[in-house]
C-alpha cells in the first residue's frame, strides 16, 4: 500500500520548513521533499552568509504585488518579533545593521539548523535529494518521486522562486498552479544588478568597484543608499531596490549629491581655475567625478563653463539619467517578481481556492519583498498561516 502522510511539503527552504515546524506541532505527520542535496542553500548564502532573517520594520508597504493587502493577513499573525523570540530561545546572537534588518552575529548556518531542530523536534520527515516526477490528485494528493509513491492530505508548494538556478531554483511551483488550473502573474528577476546601454558602458565600464552613497529613483519609489559600479552596470543596495520597481525600457534617477545643492556649489566655484572633475572630487569618489563629467562635458577649469551649462550640470548631477540595457537575470537576482495570483489563494491559510488542500507559502507565491529582510520574514510568515491549517 503506498505510505501516507497528513502533509507533504514540496521545498524544504526558508517557507516550507516553517510550515512542516507548525504542522508538526498540531500533530500533522509531515514529510519535506526537496531534490537539492544540501539543506536550504539560499539561507546559507542570504545576507553575505549571514542571514538577514527579518527586518524590525516588515510592512505590507514593503511588499509588491499584484494584490499589495494579500500578504496583510498572514504577516500580522507572524511578525518579526515572534521570529526574533525563536533565535533568542536557541541562543543565537543577532544585530542590527542598519534600517532594521537583522543579521546572525555568526553564520547563516545557524539558522538553517535552528529550523532543522526544530523541524526533528516534532517529527518531521526527509526525502532529499529527492525528484517529484508526478502529482495527481483524486480525493488525496498521490506523488510519484523517485525515492517511491507517496500520499498526502494537504500538499504544500514552497519550491521558492526561479533566482540562482546554480543552487536548485526551479521552475516546479508555477508547473504545479499550471497543472492545477491556477493563475501566474508574469514573472521577472528583482533585487537585480541592471545592466548599462553600450554608451554608458563605454564610460564608466572602466572603474568598477567605486560605490557611491546616493537616491536612487525608478517606477514612482526612490531609495537611498550606496550604488555601485560594476564591469557591467549598476549594483549596491540603492540599484537593487530600484530594480523591483523598473521596467525595461525606463529610465532611472540617480541624485548623486543629495546633501548638496549642487547649483549653489558650482556657481560659488564659477570663477575658479579649478578642473570641473577635481571640484566634483571633493564630494563624489574622485575616478568616478572624471568619468561623469567627461561624459556630461568635457572637464575645463571651472571659469570656462558658462552659467548655463553650470545650471545643466547641476541638474544632472541631481538627477543622472540612464536608461538600462536589462538586469542581470536570474543567475544574480536575490528574487522572483510575481508568482501565484494572490486572487487563486486565501490569504488567512495560503490555500488554493479552487483545489481544496492544496497550498503555496513562500517566493512562490505573488507577494515580494523589497531588500533588507522581508523576503524571509515573508517566507516565515505565509509558512505560519499554512501550518495552522494543513
Ligand atoms: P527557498 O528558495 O528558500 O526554498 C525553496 C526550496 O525548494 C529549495 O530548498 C529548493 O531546493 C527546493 N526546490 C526547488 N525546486 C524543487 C523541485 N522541483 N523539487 C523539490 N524541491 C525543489 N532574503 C532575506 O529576507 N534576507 C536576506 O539576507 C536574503 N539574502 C539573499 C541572498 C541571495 C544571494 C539570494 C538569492 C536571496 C536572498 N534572499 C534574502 C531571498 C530569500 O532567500 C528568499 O526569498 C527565500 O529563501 C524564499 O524562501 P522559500 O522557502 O520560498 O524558497
Amino acid at each position: 500500500m503506498m505510505p501516507g502522510k497528513d502533509v507533504v511539503v514540496i521545498g524544504g527552504g526558508a517557507a516550507g520548513m516553517m510550515c512542516a515546524i507548525e504542522a508538526g506541532k498540531r500533530g500533522r505527520s509531515v514529510l519535506i521533499i526537496d531534490h537539492s542535496p544540501k539543506l536550504a542553500e539560499k539561507i546559507r548564502i542570504s545576507g553575505g552568509g549571514r542571514c538577514n532573517f527579518t527586518n524590525l520594520h516588515a510592512r505590507p508597504e514593503n511588499y509588491l504585488s499584484e494584490n499589495p493587502h494579500f500578504c496583510r493577513s498572514a504577516l500580522a499573525r507572524y511578525t518579526p518579533r515572534d521570529f526574533i523570540a525563536l533565535v533568542e530561545r536557541q541562543g543565537i546572537g543577532y544585530h542590527e545593521k542598519k534600517l532594521g534588518q537583522l543579521f546572525c552575529d555568526g553564520s547563516s548556518q545557524q539558522i538553517i539548523e535552528m529550523l532543522k531542530r526544530e523541524c526533528d523536534a516534532v517529527g518531521v520527515q526527509w526525502w532529499q535529494p529527492c525528484q517529484v516526477r508526478r502529482v495527481t490528485q483524486g480525493g488525496d494528493f498521490r506523488l510519484s518521486t523517485d525515492r517511491g509513491e507517496v500520499r498526502a492530505d494537504s500538499l504544500v508548494i514552497a519550491s521558492g522562486g526561479l533566482s540562482i538556478p546554480q543552487i536548485g531554483a526551479s521552475p516546479f511551483g508555477y508547473r504545479i498552479a499550471e497543472q492545477f488550473g491556477i493563475a501566474v502573474t508574469p514573472l521577472r528577476p528583482a533585487l537585480v544588478p541592471l545592466t548599462f546601454a553600450p554608451e554608458d558602458l563605454a564610460h564608466y565600464a572602466g572603474i568598477p568597484g567605486i560605490s557611491i552613497d546616493a537616491v536612487v529613483s525608478a517606477g514612482g519609489m526612490q531609495f537611498r543608499e550606496n550604488l555601485l559600479i560594476t564591469h557591467r552596470g549598476l549594483s549596491g543596495p540603492a540599484i537593487l531596490q530600484a530594480s523591483s520597481y523598473w521596467r525595461p525600457g525606463e529610465m532611472i534617477h540617480i541624485d548623486l549629491l543629495p546633501d548638496e545643492d549642487a547649483e549653489a556649489l558650482l556657481l560659488e566655484h564659477r570663477w575658479s581655475q579649478m578642473q570641473l572633475a577635481n571640484l566634483l572630487g571633493r564630494y563624489l569618489p574622485k575616478r568616478f567625478a572624471q568619468a561623469w563629467s567627461a561624459a556630461v562635458l568635457p572637464s575645463r577649469p571651472m571659469q570656462q563653463y558658462s552659467e548655463q551649462e553650470l545650471r545643466m550640470l547641476a541638474a544632472r548631477l541631481h538627477g543622472w539619467q540612464l536608461r538600462p540595457s536589462g538586469t542581470v537575470g536570474y543567475k544574480k537576482a536575490e528574487v522572483t517578481l510575481g508568482g501565484i495570483d494572490t486572487r487563486e489563494l486565501s490569504s488567512k491559510t495560503m490555500e488554493a481556492r479552487k483545489v481544496p488542500g492544496l497550498y503555496f507559502i513562500g517566493e512562490v507565491v505573488d507577494v515580494t519583498g523589497q531588500l533588507g529582510g522581508y523576503n524571509f520574514q515573508w517566507a516565515w510568515a505565509s509558512g505560519y498561516a499554512a501550518g495552522q491549517y494543513v
